[in-house]
C-alpha cells in the first residue's frame, strides 16, 4: 500500500492502454473493429455495453418464459443476479427459462482481450443440447463483458452465476481507485486526496443494541500523515481492527455496557448515553499530540435498555427453543412506575401497601416476526414452591383477576413485550414476601387468537388445553405495611404465621378451584 509502489502501478496501467490503442488494428485484441461505410473505426466493448441487470438470470432463480433471442451486441451482468456467466451446466428451467445456458470454457484474465468461448444450453438430458459463439473481455475493473448473438431456438436464457462476487472493484471506497499488481485488480487509496487538516477526518458511528462502532477511512489517515495507524479506546485493550469484509476503514468497537473498554454510562429520565473516547496515534509511540476524538450513543429508555442500564435490576430470565425456530430468551422484571423505566434494583424488592408493582415481560433475543408473548397465568405464591396450596392470581386465562379491581393489564398479546400492574397486596399485612409466576405463551399470529377476549364482571375465558405454557420465576419481593418504614418491615419477620392466616382469607373469596 506504499505511495511509490502505487504510482509504478499507474505507469504499468498507463502503458497498457497506450499499447492497446498501438494495435487496435489487430482484431480480437482488445478492442472491437468494424468497416462501417468504408472506413475501419474501432471501439473498446469495456465502455460501450448494454447493462442486463435483471435479478431472475441467476442460476438459483426457478422457470420461466424468457427467451433471449433479441440480445445481440456486447453486454455486462451487474446486480444481485450476479456478475458473470456460469462456467458450469446449470439445471433447466432455471433463470427465468427452459433451457439455461452458460458459458463452457473459463472466463479470461485481463490481459487477454476478447475471447471467444462457447455458450451452451442445458435440454434433453443434454448439457449442450444447443450452443452459441459468445465472445468475451475481462475488463479493468474486474468486470465482464459478453457479445451475444442472439439465441439458437426459445426458450433459452444467459444465466448469471450468483455466487460470483469476485469483483475486486466494486468493494473499492469513494477515495479509493482501482489498480492492478501482480495481475490481480485491487483498490489502493486514490492520489490526489490532498488534506493535511484534521477536519477531514470524519469518524463515522453506529450505535448498535449490542456494540458500538466508530469507523475511520483509511486512505484519510494515510493522507493525514498515519501511515502506521493505531486506535483504542479508553481501556487501551479495546483496539483498532480492520474489517475482512471491508477494508476500507478500520474499526473500533465496544460493547453497548458501561464499564467496558472504557465506555461511560449516563442516565437521565429518559435516555441512556453511553460515552468513550477514540486514541489515535502514528506506531507505537503514544506521544502527547496524539489525536482524541470523544464519541457517545444516547438511547431511549424502554422496558429492556433500563435493564440493560440498572445496576443488578430484579430481573428474572430463561431461554427456549421454539421448534424450528431458534433460541428465545424471555425476562421478566419489577419496575418502579407506569412509564417501565425505572427497575427495582439489588437483591429484593421493598414494596408497601400502597405502591403499585409494575411487571414487565420481554422477549430480548429471538426473531419475533411470527410470534406475540401472550402471558397466560401469573400469580403470586408465599414461597418458591408454585406446587403449594397458596396461589393468587393476578393474570388468569390471559385476563385481569376480575376480583382484584387494582390489576390492570397494560399490554398482552400484541407484542414481544406484555405489561401488567397490581397494587401491593394489602391483605398482607406484616407478612415477609412473595414470589411472582408467570405462564407465558409464543402466540403465532397467523394461526392462533393472540389478543385476550377480556371483559370485567363476565365469567373468564375457558382454559386453553394445550402445550403446557413456560414459566419465569421472580422474587422474593418483600412486604412492608404502607405505614411502616423499612426497619418496621425487617423487625417483622416472625409473623409468617399471619401472614398465611390472612392470606387464605383473602383467597376464600374466589372459587376454591383456581386454588388447585
Ligand atoms: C453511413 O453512410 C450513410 C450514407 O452516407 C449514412 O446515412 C450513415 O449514417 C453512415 N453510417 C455511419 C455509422 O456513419
Ligand atoms: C452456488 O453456491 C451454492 C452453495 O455453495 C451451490 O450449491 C451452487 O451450486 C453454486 N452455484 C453455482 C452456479 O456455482
Ligand atoms: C465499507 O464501509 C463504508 C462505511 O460504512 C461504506 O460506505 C462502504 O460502502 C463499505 N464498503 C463495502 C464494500 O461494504
Ligand atoms: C497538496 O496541498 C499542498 C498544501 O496545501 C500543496 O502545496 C500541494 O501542491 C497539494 N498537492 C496536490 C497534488 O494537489
Ligand atoms: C436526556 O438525555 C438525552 C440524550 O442525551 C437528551 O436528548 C435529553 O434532552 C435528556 N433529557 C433530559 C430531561 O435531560
Ligand atoms: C441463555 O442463553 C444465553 C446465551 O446463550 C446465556 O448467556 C444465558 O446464561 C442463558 N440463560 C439462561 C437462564 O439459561
Ligand atoms: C413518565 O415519563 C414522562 C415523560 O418522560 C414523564 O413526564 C412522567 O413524569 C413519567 N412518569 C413517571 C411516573 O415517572
Amino acid at each position: 500500500m506504499d505511495c511509490s509502489l502505487y504510482l509504478v502501478l499507474l505507469l504499468f496501467g498507463f502503458n497498457w492502454s497506450t499499447f492497446a490503442q498501438q494495435t487496435s488494428g489487430i482484431p480480437g485484441f482488445a478492442q472491437e473493429c468494424m468497416w462501417v461505410n468504408g472506413s475501419r473505426t474501432c471501439s473498446d466493448p469495456c465502455s460501450n455495453y448494454i447493462v442486463l441487470d435483471q435479478p431472475w438470470r441467476s442460476t438459483s432463480y426457478g422457470q420461466g418464459k424468457n427467451c433471449d433471442s433479441d440480445k445481440r451486441g456486447w453486454y455486462r451482468f451487474v446486480g444481485q443476479g450476479g456478475e458473470r456467466m456460469p462456467e458450469a451446466c446449470v439445471p433447466i428451467y432455471k433463470c427465468n427459462t427452459d433451457a439455461p445456458l452458460w458459458l463452457d470454457g473459463s472466463h479470461p484474465n485481463e490481459n487477454a482481450g476478447i475471447v471467444t468461448r462457447v455458450a451452451c444450453a442445458h435440454w434433453n438430458g443434454k448439457c449442450c443440447q444447443w450452443s452459441t459463439s459468445v465472445q468475451v473481455k475481462a475488463c479493468i475493473g474486474g468486470y465482464y463483458v459478453y457479445k451475444l448473438e442472439g439465441t439458437p431456438t426459445c426458450s433459452l436464457s444467459y444465466c448469471t452465476d450468483p455466487n460470483y462476487t469476485e469483483n475486486p472493484c466494486s468493494q473499492c471506497g469513494v477515495d479509493e481507485e482501482c489498480s492492478l499488481m501482480n495481475g490481480v485488480w485491487s483498490c489502493r487509496c486514490s492520489q490526489g486526496f490532498n488534506s493535511s487538516d484534521i477536519s477531514s477526518l470524519k469518524p463515522e458511528l453506529e450505535c448498535g443494541a449490542s456494540q458500538i462502532k466508530v469507523y475511520l477511512e483509511k486512505c484519510v489517515l494515510k493522507e493525514l500523515g498515519f501511515q502506521d495507524v493505531v486506535m483504542y479506546l479508553k481501556d487501551n485493550r479495546c483496539s483498532g481492527f480492520e474489517e475482512r469484509k471491508n477494508t476500507t476503514v478500520i474499526s473500533v468497537v465496544t460493547p453497548t455496557q458501561g464499564g467496558q473498554c472504557g465506555t461511560q454510562l449516563t442516565k437521565n429520565d429518559t435516555h441512556a448515553t453511553y460515552s468513550n473516547t477514540l486514541y489515535l496515534g502514528n506506531g507505537i509511540v503514544v506521544r502527547e499530540d496524539e489525536v482524541k476524538i470523544n464519541f457517545q450513543c444516547s438511547y431511549p429508555l424502554d422496558m429492556e435498555t433500563s435493564l440493560a442500564t440498572a445496576i443488578r435490576p430484579i430481573v428474572s430470565s430463561i431461554n427456549i427453543s421454539v421448534g424450528g425456530t431458534g433460541i428465545f430468551m424471555v425476562k421478566m422484571a419489577l419496575y418502579r412506575d407506569s412509564n417501565y423505566t425505572s427497575p427495582y434494583e439489588g437483591s429484593t424488592a421493598v414494596l408497601s401497601t400502597k405502591d403499585t408493582l409494575y411487571v414487565g415481560v420481554m422477549v430480548t433475543v429471538g426473531d419475533m416476526s411470527r410470534f406475540v408473548l401472550k402471558l397466560v397465568n401469573c400469580y403470586a405464591t408465599p414461597t418458591e414452591n408454585t406446587a403449594g396450596p397458596l396461589k393468587y392470581f393476578i393474570i388468569q386465562n390471559s385476563c385481569s383477576n376480575p376480583r382484584d379491581s387494582t390489576v390492570s393489564v397494560a399490554e398482552n398479546g400484541v407484542a414481544s413485550q406484555a405489561k401488567f400492574s397490581v397494587q401491593g397486596f394489602g391483605f398482607l399485612g406484616d407478612s415477609k414476601q412473595v414470589f411472582l409466576h408467570c405462564e407465558f405463551h409464543f402466540c403465532d399470529i397467523h394461526t392462533e387468537q393472540c389478543r385476550p377476549h377480556c371483559s370485567r364482571g363476565e365469567s373468564r375465558q375457558a382454559a386453553v388445553a394445550g402445550e403446557p405454557n413456560n414459566v419465569l420465576h421472580l422474587g422474593p419481593i418483600a412486604l412492608r405495611a404502607g405505614s411502616e418504614s423499612l426497619a418496621g418491615a425487617a423487625s417483622s419477620h416472625a409473623s409468617l404465621g399471619v401472614w398465611i392466616t390472612v392470606l387464605v382469607a383473602a383467597v376464600l373469596a374466589f372459587p376454591l378451584h383456581e386454588f388447585a
